[in-house]
C-alpha cells in the first residue's frame, strides 16, 4: 500500500553510517523524529546494500515541501550514500534539464555535524575554507534542481560539545524546522 504523507511538510533525508555509536546526529533526530509533520527516512538503515529505489525516493520528495539533508560531515563532504541518493534520485527529466522541473519551489536546508571547531572552518583554520565554501556543490545542485537554499544547520565540534550542548543544539534544529515549515505556509 502506498505510504500517505498527509500533514507532513518536511522530509529528514538521514544519512549517518553509524547511527549506532552518534551522539550529535542521534540528539538532532531525537528533537523531531516524533513530530507529526516530519517524515524521518534513514538512508543507511534503508539501504545497507546501496541499491536506491529511485522511483519511491523521487515519490517522497515529490510529497514534501521542504527536504532536509542531515548527515556527520565526512571528508567535507557528505557521507557517500547520500552522494550514491543524489546520483540516483535527481535524474535529469525529473530534477533537472527538460521537463525536470518537479522539485521546483521547495526548499532544502542542510543540517551537518563537524568535528572541526569553528575556527577551523576559516581561511586562516586548519580547514581552509568556511562551511559555506565546502558546501556550494550542494548549493549549485539545490540551484539547478530549482530548490531554495535554506541556511545550513551546523554543529561544530561535535565530539567535544556535551550533552547540555547537544540537548541545545537539538532544540534549536527543532525551532528551525518549525521556522522553515512556518514560513513555506505563509
Ligand atoms: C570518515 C570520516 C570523515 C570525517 N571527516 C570530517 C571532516 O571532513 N570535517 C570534520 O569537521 N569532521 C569530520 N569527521 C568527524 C565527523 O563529522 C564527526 O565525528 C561527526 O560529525 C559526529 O557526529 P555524530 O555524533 O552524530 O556521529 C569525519 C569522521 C569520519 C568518521
Amino acid at each position: 500500500m502506498a505510504q500517505s504523507y498527509a500533514g507532513r511538510a518536511a522530509l529528514v533525508l538521514l544519512s549517518h553510517p553509524a547511527m549506532h555509536r552518534s551522539r550529535v546526529n542521534a540528539a538532532l533526530l531525537g528533537a523531531v523524529r516524533a513530530r507529526p509533520d516530519v517524515t524521518v527516512h534513514d538512508l543507511y538503515k534503508h539501504y545497507p546494500d546501496f541499491v536506491i529505489d529511485a522511483d519511491a525516493e523521487q515519490k517522497k520528495l515529490l510529497a514534501h515541501r521542504l527536504i532536509v539533508l542531515q548527515f556527520p560531515f565526512y571528508w567535507y563532504s557528505t557521507p557517500a550514500l547520500l552522494k550514491e541518493w543524489m546520483d540516483t534520485v535527481l535524474l535529469h527529466g525529473f530534477a533537472f534539464g527538460r521537463g525536470g522541473d518537479q522539485l521546483h519551489g521547495k526548499t532544502v536546508m542542510v543540517a551537518a555535524s563537524t568535528g572541526g571547531d569553528p575556527a577551523a572552518y576559516h581561511a586562516e583554520g586548519y580547514n581552509r575554507f568556511t562551511i559555506a565554501e565546502l558546501l556550494r556543490p550542494l548549493e549549485a545542485t539545490a540551484h539547478l534542481c530549482g530548490l531554495t537554499w535554506a541556511e545550513p544547520f551546523i554543529v561544530h565540534d561535535a565530539i567535544h560539545i556535551d550533552a547540555d550542548e547537544r540537548e541545545k543544539a537539538a532544540a534549536a534544529y527543532d525551532a528551525r524546522l518549525s521556522a522553515l515549515i512556518e514560513a513555506d505556509r505563509a
